[in-house]
């Protein structure tokens, strides 16, 4: 994958589906790479957003993009092949949600996607320290999933900076991707701690326009990223 760091994937939970197709074309056109879907069941968390057939329509309105599925789900392993059917380039699943993490990455990986694994905020990243070497990216969520637009939790940091430190002491290669309540205010500040990726939602799709934001976010967390390097 040949992509500039830092990236912001627009979470597309926040966009107004009934102009979906033109929103997603907006976003590209301000030149993002990454488009961010969050799948809800309805068990894993306390709502039901999309499935698989949205996803398909996500890839044909974007073939261009790469598709960031994010699983909030119990049993992922039963809908990985559809998701990846459906054009998903990566599939990150939680460490709450998997009892068998180890074997459900090799399933993702068996169908062709990038293997993410994603921890809530009261989950410690050292407990992925046995999957570390060998996943692609880790999704630290900074909010309790299940909703968009909800506040940034503080002790996120903490997570992304130890998780920028481990893959330097070991040479891991993982990216760090960091999802819930990133906005302008703190997106600089996340891209110096360590994340690679900014997930944004509501600070994108609600505001007055998603071109000037997506460029603002931009500029702040490429300024965050040089001050890191
Ligand atoms: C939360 C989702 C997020 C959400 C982010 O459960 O995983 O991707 O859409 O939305 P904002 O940016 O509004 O917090
Ligand atoms: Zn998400």
């Amino acid at each position: 994958m040949d992509t500039e760091y830092p990236v912001i994937a627009p979470s597309i939970l926040a966009a107004d589906f009934s102009r979906l197709g033109e929103q997603i074309r907006e976003c590209l056109d301000t030149g993002i790479k990454w488009i961010h879907c969050d799948i809800m069941d309805g068990h894993f968390v306390p709502n039901i957003s999309y499935g698989p057939g949205v996803v398909s329509t996500v890839r044909e309105i974007a073939p261009e993009a790469f598709l960031d599925v994010h699983l909030m789900i119990e049993n992922p392993d039963q809908y990985i092949e559809d998701f990846a059917d459906a054009g998903a380039d990566l599939i990150s699943v939680h460490y709450e949600a998997c009892p068998h993490l180890h074997r459900t990455l090799q399933n993702i990986r068996a169908n062709g996607c990038m293997t993410g694994v994603v921890v809530n905020p009261a989950t410690s990243v050292d407990l992925l320290l046995p999957v570390l070497p060998e996943v692609d990216l880790v999704l630290v969520m900074s909010v309790n999933p299940g909703f968009g637009g909800q506040k940034f939790i503080e002790s996120s940091y903490q997570k992304i900076d130890t998780l920028y430190r481990y893959r330097e002491q070991h040479g891991f290669g993982y990216l760090i991707e960091v999802d819930g309540g990133v906005g302008l205010e703190n997106s600089s500040q996340l891209t110096q701690t360590g994340a690679d990726i900014l997930v944004a939602g509501s600070s994108i799709f609600k505001s007055e326009s998603m071109a000037v934001q997506i460029r603002k976010i931009r500029e702040s967390a490429r300024d965050g990223h040089a001050a890191r390097a």
